[in-house]
C-alpha cells in the first residue's frame, strides 16, 4: 500500500567564523586541552560574532539547504526551527527565517526539545506531512549556546558551541515498504523527573532573566547511553532492521565517549559513525544537521543509504529517527 514519506531533498549548514580552541579556553578557566580532549573528544568550537543571532545562522543554513536541494524558497510551506536559544522570547525565530527567505505562505514555528530538537522537528514534520496540510518543509537546528554559558564554570563552558544546520523535506508518495526513501520511523521520549540535571536557571516566567546553563554532567552521562540505546532499539523493532543494516550512524554530538559507548552497545561499527564533536563541540539542536552536512559533502552519505539519527538532551528528552537518504 503506498504511503507518504518525508524525503530529504538536501541539507546545508552554517558555522560562525570564530574558532575557540581548547588551548584558548585554558587561558580563560582552569582547564587544559588534554582534559577536554580526553573526557569529551572536543578540540575546538565556533562562537557566534557579536550581534550574530540564532535566526541569522538558521537563515544561512536554510539557504544552503535549499541550494543543495535545488529548490526555490518559494516552494516551502512549513518551517520548523529547533532551538533553545531563540533571538527573543517571542516571536519564534522561525518567523525571522520565513521573512528572511521572503515567504508569506505556510507556517513557521520554533520547537524546544533542547539537544533532541532536530529529531523532534523531523518527527513533527513527518506527522504534519501525513495530514496532507504541508508538502515541503525546512527543518532547522540552530543555537547560540555561547550566550547562555557561564564562562566562569569550567564544567560546562568547555562543552558547547554555536552553529546551524537544516534539511529540506518533501512529502513524496512511496511504496510503503522499508525500502522506501524518507523517514521510515521515529521514536520520541521525555521524562521531566530529570529536568534539574540539565537546565537554564532563568526564564521569562520564573526569573525574568535569560539565565545560564547548569548541568550535573556525570548524571547526564549515566543516563545518556541507556536512553539513546532504547529508542534506537525501538527503531529496529519497528522496521525489522538491525545494527548491521545501518549505513551511517549520525548521533547528537555531545561527547565522543557517549557516542562511542552507544555505538559499541548497539553493535554499530566505528567506521559507520559520523563524528564532528571534535570540531563543533555540542551545538545542541544544530549538531545532527551539521554532522549530516559534513558527511554528505565528503561523499559518505549517498542517496539510498540507511541513516540512523539519535539525540538526547535536557528534560530529559530523547529520540531516534531512521531514514533512507
Ligand atoms: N577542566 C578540568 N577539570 C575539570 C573540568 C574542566 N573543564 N570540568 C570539570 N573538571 C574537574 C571536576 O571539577 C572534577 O574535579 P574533582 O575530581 O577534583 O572534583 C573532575 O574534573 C571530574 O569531574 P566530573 O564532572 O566527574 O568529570 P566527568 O568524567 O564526569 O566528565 C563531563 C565531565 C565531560 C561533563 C561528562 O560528565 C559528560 O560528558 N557528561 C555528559 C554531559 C553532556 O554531554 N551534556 C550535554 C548535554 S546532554 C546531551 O547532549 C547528552
Amino acid at each position: 500500500m503506498s504511503m507518504l514519506r518525508s524525503v530529504v531533498l538536501g541539507c546545508g549548514s552554517y558555522l560562525p567564523t570564530r574558532v575557540l580552541s581548547n588551548t584558548e579556553l585554558s587561558r580563560m578557566v582552569d582547564t587544559s586541552d588534554e582534559w577536554i580532549t580526553q573526557r569529551t573528544g572536543i578540540r575546538e568550537r565556533r562562537i557566534a560574532a557579536k550581534g550574530e543571532t540564532t535566526a541569522d545562522m538558521a537563515l544561512a543554513a536554510a539557504r544552503a539547504a535549499l541550494t543543495a536541494a535545488g529548490v526555490e524558497a518559494q516552494s516551502i510551506d512549513l518551517i520548523v526551527l529547533a532551538t533553545s536559544t531563540p533571538d527573543n522570547t517571542f516571536p519564534a525565530s522561525a518567523v525571522s527565517v520565513q521573512a528572511g527567505l521572503g515567504l508569506t505562505q505556510g507556517a513557521a514555528f520554533d520547537l524546544q526539545a533542547v539537544c533532541s530538537g532536530f529529531v523532534f522537528g523531523l518527527a513533527t514534520v513527518d506527522g504534519l506531512f501525513k495530514t496532507g496540510a504541508f508538502q515541503r518543509a525546512l527543518v532547522i537546528g540552530a543555537e547560540t549556546f555561547s550566550r547562555i554559558l557561564d564562562w566562569s564554570d569550567r564544567s560546562t563552558c568547555v562543552l558547547f558551541g554555536d552553529g546551524a544546520g537544516a534539511v529540506v523535506l518533501e512529502a513524496q508518495r512511496e511504496h510503503g515498504t522499508r525500502e522506501d526513501r524518507g523517514i521510515l520511523t521515529s521514536h520520541l521520549r521525555s521524562d521531566g523527573r530529570h529536568k534539574a540535571k540539565l537546565y537554564v536557571d532563568g526564564g521569562p516566567s520564573s526569573t525574568q532573566t535569560v539565565g545560564h546553563l547548569r548541568m550535573e554532567g556525570r548524571a547526564v552521562f549515566k543516563h545518556a547511553v541507556a536512553m539513546i540505546t532504547d529508542v534506537i532499539e525501538d527503531a529496529f523493532k519497528a522496521t525489522g532492521y538491525s545494527a548491521r543494516d545501518i549505513d551511517w550512524f549520525v548521533p547528537h554530538q555531545a561527547n565522543k565517549r557517549i557516542i562511542d559507548d552507544t555505538a559499541k552497545k548497539l553493535g554499530i561499527a566505528p567506521e559507520k559513525v559520523v563524528t564532528t564533536v571534535d570540531k563543533h563541540g555540542n551545538t545542541s539542536a544544530a549538531s545532527i544537521p551539521l554532522a549530516l552536512t559534513v558527511a554528505v559533502a565528503d561523499g559518505r552519505i549517498k542517496r539510498g543509504d540507511l541513516v540512523m539519527l539519535e539525540a538526547m538532551g535536557g528534560g530529559f528528552t530523547w529520540g531516534s529517527a531512521l531514514l533512507r537518504w
